[in-house]
């Protein structure tokens, strides 16, 4: 079996990733395992800091995100053992018992670590509280947190622009019904958590039904949690009890959507990739897929700690272009980018709208993507909510960069293997944000 030359560069600052494939006969074989889902590691973490008694953590995902909120969690108070993917002890302190840090909290890259973490603390009565991040993140809009925040009462401060360095005076703050303008689990769970210290029901109703996994675990962990999914509302009964749960945390959707599309663009390749939760909030990736009449079967469905569970089979096949918009886009948010290299391999021309959202991601994914893959030969346009991708056009090797976003550095790894001549991925580091085990999956299965 023909394989790809796969080569890590390290330079002072960074590392690129040089994929050479072969002239022909490539294909991807085997099973894969994919790391835990970010978003269920970061409350898994987070909950159990909060929460009374030991939470035990299996399969966290060891991606820098989750790092960072260990590392804030740790700094007040909270005890964390070491961080493995086999088991993780959380030592909780209790609802509204964190300690004032003596240093900033540094979400590093992670806005789920920000966000999240804002509703907790702004909830803290008589703690001083300052958070940062990385340059991304010092960059992403927080105005999405702070307003609805401040109505509930709470004391924060901010650079212009609602960015990052933040200050936080604590307080006890008011319930409210918040209606988001956007469909954001990071912003509906930033409002639950903290109304979960509030005197009464805190209720967020969004346009579009995002993630729900604060909701599943806030129950979990004891809290009285009500959801209407009709009206995309979720509510919480303020001061809580939590108590301190066995969270079995599956594999990521969006780590596993990169073989997914691998499998489905690379001729001749087959892929299980197994123990993806397929919370349905997040199986968007698996429809856009199936519009494109990829070859998709799930198989062995389990449900693990409260969440749904399947190892995935994609074979090879050819794909048709599709319409990707409105109530899908929340469902499958991490996974543009890499269905827009799908889209590349798809018959007709496929259309992404409602995505205005990619642009404050780690990176401006819309237009680095269109930017990116049209280096490489793809026929791809920016629209100001989104993308137009003509399938058909075969990819030319080429220089790349993913701009430190770990999305963008994985697909255009994706897009690499099946291009003609030789890409590099300039700061393909950032892969490690939510898959550090990337480049070593990528090597296995293509040998
Ligand atoms: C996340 C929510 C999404 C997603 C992010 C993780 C979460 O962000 O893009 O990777 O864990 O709540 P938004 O809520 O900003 O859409």
């Amino acid at each position: 079996m023909a394989t790809a030359t796969i080569t890590l560069n390290h330079y002072e600052n960074h590392h690129s990733l040089t994929i050479a494939p072969p002239n022909s006969g490539l294909s991807l074989q085997g099973q894969v395992q994919i790391p835990g889902d970010k978003s269920i590691s970061h409350r898994a973490l987070m909950l159990g800091a909060i929460a009374q008694g030991e939470t035990q953590i299996q399969g966290l995902l060891l991606g820098e995100d989750p790092r960072s909120t260990a590392a804030c969690f740790r700094a007040m108070g909270a005890e964390i053992s070491e961080l493995n993917s086999e088991l993780v002890t959380v030592k909780g302190i209790g609802l509204g018992q964190l300690q004032e840090p003596v240093n900033v909290l540094d979400a590093g890259n992670s806005g789920t670590t920000m966000r999240l973490m804002l509703g907790i603390l702004a909830s803290h009565p008589d703690r001083f509280f300052t958070v940062t991040g990385d340059a991304s993140l010092r960059s992403r809009p927080m105005s999405r947190v702070i307003q609805p925040l401040q109505q509930m009462g709470a004391q924060i401060w901010h650079r212009s622009g609602g960015l990052a360095p933040l200050a936080i005076q604590g307080q006890a703050l008011q319930p409210i019904h918040y209606h988001s303008p956007i469909a954001s689990a990071q912003v509906k769970s930033c409002i639950l958590l903290a109304g979960l210290m509030a005197a009464g029901e805190t209720t967020v109703t969004e346009p579009a039904l995002s993630r729900d996994h604060s909701e599943r675990m806030l129950r979990a962990f004891g809290a009285t949690v009500k959801v209407d999914s009709e009206t995309c509302s979720a509510t919480v009964m303020g001061q809580a009890q939590l108590q301190g749960q066995t969270v079995i945390v599956p594999g990521d959707i969006s780590s596993a959507a990169f073989w997914m599309v691998a499998a489905a663009i690379v001729p001749g390749s087959e892929l299980l990739i197994q123990n993806v939760g397929i919370n349905p909030t997040r199986t968007g990736v698996l429809e856009a897929l199936s519009q494109m009449e990829a070859d998709v079967t799930l198989e062995n469905q389990r449900t693990v700690t409260g969440e749904p569970v399947a190892d995935v089979r994609v074979r090879h096949s050819s794909l048709k272009a599709c319409a990707i918009a409105a109530d899908l886009i929340p469902r499958l948010i991490d996974e543009i980018p890499i269905l827009a290299v799908a889209a590349v391999f798809a018959q007709g021309t496929t259309v992404i709208r409602d995505a205005a959202e990619l642009r404050v991601k780690e990176s401006d994914r819309l237009s680095v993507m269109a930017t990116q893959l049209s280096r490489m030969g793809a026929k791809i346009t920016e629209l100001p909510d989104g993308l137009e991708i003509t399938g058909g056009t075969p990819l030319v090797g080429a220089e790349v960069d993913s701009y430190t976003d770990h999305r963008i550095a994985m697909s255009l790894a994706i897009a690499a293997l099946t291009a003609t001549g030789t890409t590099t991925i300039q700061r393909a580091e950032a892969a490690a944000i939510s898959y550090p085990d990337f480049t070593a999956t990528l090597q296995r299965v293509v040998s």
